[in-house]
């Protein structure tokens, strides 16, 4: 069983996935590999909603805030991997933004 302090499987860090590519890759993470998986949100209600539906599927993530563009959220989330993990195995930079073809006004005018 691991714990936040124990050394256990391999460590996932999922950013930006709270919804989209990025909580489906936590989710099968989840399903498929022991370990511990970091889902990571900038907004941390959205986050822990995305931990619930998970857990509701009979999964189990831990959440972390990490808004990757504010470097006191990075340093403080990386601060807390190396010292209650010693680190991080698997890093998943998934955050970012989407182009959607239904918001191509937004690009034209911006
Ligand atoms: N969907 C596609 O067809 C496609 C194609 C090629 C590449 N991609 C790339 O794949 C990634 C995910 O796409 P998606 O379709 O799943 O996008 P999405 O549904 O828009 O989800 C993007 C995720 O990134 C988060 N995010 C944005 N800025 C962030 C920040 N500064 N810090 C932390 N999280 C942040 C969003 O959080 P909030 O909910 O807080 O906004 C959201 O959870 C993106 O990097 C995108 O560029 C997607």
């Amino acid at each position: 069983m691991c714990t936040p302090t124990s050394n256990c499987g391999f460590h996932h860090q999922v950013t930006g996935a709270n919804k989209g590519i990025g909580f489906g890759i936590v989710q099968e993470l989840c399903s498929k590999f022991d370990g511990v998986v970091y889902l990571t949100a900038r907004d941390e209600d959205r986050g822990l909603a995305a931990v619930d539906e998970l857990k509701k599927m009979g999964l189990s993530a831990r959440f972390h805030q990490l808004d990757i563009d504010c470097k006191e959220s990075i340093l403080k989330f990386s601060e807390y991997l190396k010292k209650t993990y010693g680190g991080l195995d698997v890093l998943v930079n998934n955050a970012g933004m989407a182009f959607k073809v239904h918001n191509l006004h937004l690009y034209l005018y911006a």
